[in-house]
């Protein structure tokens, strides 16, 4: 069980927002397979006041999409507030304020990971979110900038006086973006200084790095982004591995085209025929990871362009694929 304010979840592990991929159909197969709290991708609070068309799109939900966050970007108090006015209206259960995001567009400007430099102003900026809303805030941080300043242990404690109810960790600086490997002991140093709950963030692509997260943090959950992608069965063999202690098989091939193919359409009904099978091609290539034989038809996904086309490869793929050695994506 985990409690973030008043929300609580039967299973400590939530599906990380990833922009351009967490979109409501995105989400929602991940809710087929025991997600509960889902995040919608980084929202720049100007492009919410500024009501940008495509912003409202992006934060689209329904209300089977539930629980749901939503991650504001920013660093001017003025928007930051008037964004949660505009998104009021959609009773997200969660409003996460984003510290953690390396790209140098956002940190130019002193968003994102910008505001580790600034621990004292994220403070103020939290404590501003936490008294204009009844939402439980919480906020994601980075270990720190780069490997000489690794301060997500302060940055951490001002956030917890601010008020907020949970704080997420990505255990990587912005220095290192996503690579390099994830640094458990900055975590754990967070999760032992607060009194709320972290949930530990990198590299759990299976059940037993969701253990490892755990054991080597003791964070009272995790969150799962890269992990996710194609692969929307680790929430179910997760919650098998922690209730039963064995991960369960893999599902078999036509499982995996079906729900490409559910995948798909959903898309298409979310965004419309001609952005979705263009957008879907990563998905293909995400979901058919480790098959053999797969190979020739990734070359022709590239060159799909209509609904009907994708379909057509999804439907080679379940006639054509096999398992490899490497397929096992719960290992
Ligand atoms: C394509 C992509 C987009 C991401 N977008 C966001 C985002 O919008 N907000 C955020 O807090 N983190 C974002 N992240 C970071 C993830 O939520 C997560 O913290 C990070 O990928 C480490 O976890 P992983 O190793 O399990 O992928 C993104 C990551 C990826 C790969």
């Amino acid at each position: 069980m985990l409690k973030i304010g008043s929300l609580t979840l039967d299973l400590p592990f939530i599906l990380a927002p990833m922009a351009g991929i967490t979109d409501l159909p995105f989400r929602m197969i991940c809710r087929r397979y025991g997600c509960e709290l889902a995040f919608v991708e980084m929202t720049s609070a100007k492009a919410l006041v500024y009501e940008n068309r495509k912003t409202e799109k992006m934060i689209a939900t329904r209300p089977d999409d539930r629980p749901l966050g939503l991650q504001l970007l920013g660093t001017d108090q003025e928007f930051i507030l008037k964004a949660l006015d505009i998104i009021h209206k959609y009773e997200y259960d969660i409003i996460d304020f984003n510290a953690a995001c390396p790209v140098t567009k956002v940190t130019s400007k002193g968003e994102g990971s910008g505001m580790m430099k600034e621990p004292r102003k994220l403070g103020r900026l939290l404590k501003a979110i936490v008294d204009h809303t009844d939402t439980p805030v919480t906020v994601k941080i980075r270990a720190g900038w780069d490997e000489r300043s690794v301060n997500a242990r302060e940055v951490a404690l001002y956030a917890q006086d601010a008020g907020i109810k949970g704080l997420f960790i990505h255990g990587r600086t912005r220095e290192q973006g996503y690579s390099g490997s994830v640094d458990y002991q900055v975590i754990r140093e967070v999760k032992e200084a607060l009194d709320i709950p972290v949930i530990g963030s990198g590299d759990v692509f299976s059940p037993l790095h969701l253990r490892k997260m755990f054991d080597e943090t003791g964070c009272d959950g995790v969150a799962i982004a890269r992990g996710a992608l194609g692969n929307p069965w680790i929430f179910i063999e997760t919650a098998e591995y922690l209730k039963k202690g064995i991960v369960p098989q893999m599902p078999e091939i036509p499982e995996v085209a079906d729900i490409m193919a559910a995948h798909l359409r959903a898309s298409v009904e979310c965004h419309g025929p001609v952005v979705a099978p263009v957008a879907f091609r990563k998905l293909f290539v995400w979901y058919t990871k480790g098959f053999r034989d797969v190979k020739p038809l990734k070359d022709r996904v590239f060159r799909a362009k209509t609904e009907d086309e994708m379909l057509a490869l999804i439907n080679e793929f379940r006639e054509n694929a096999s398992y490899s050695q490497k397929s096992c994506i719960c290992q």
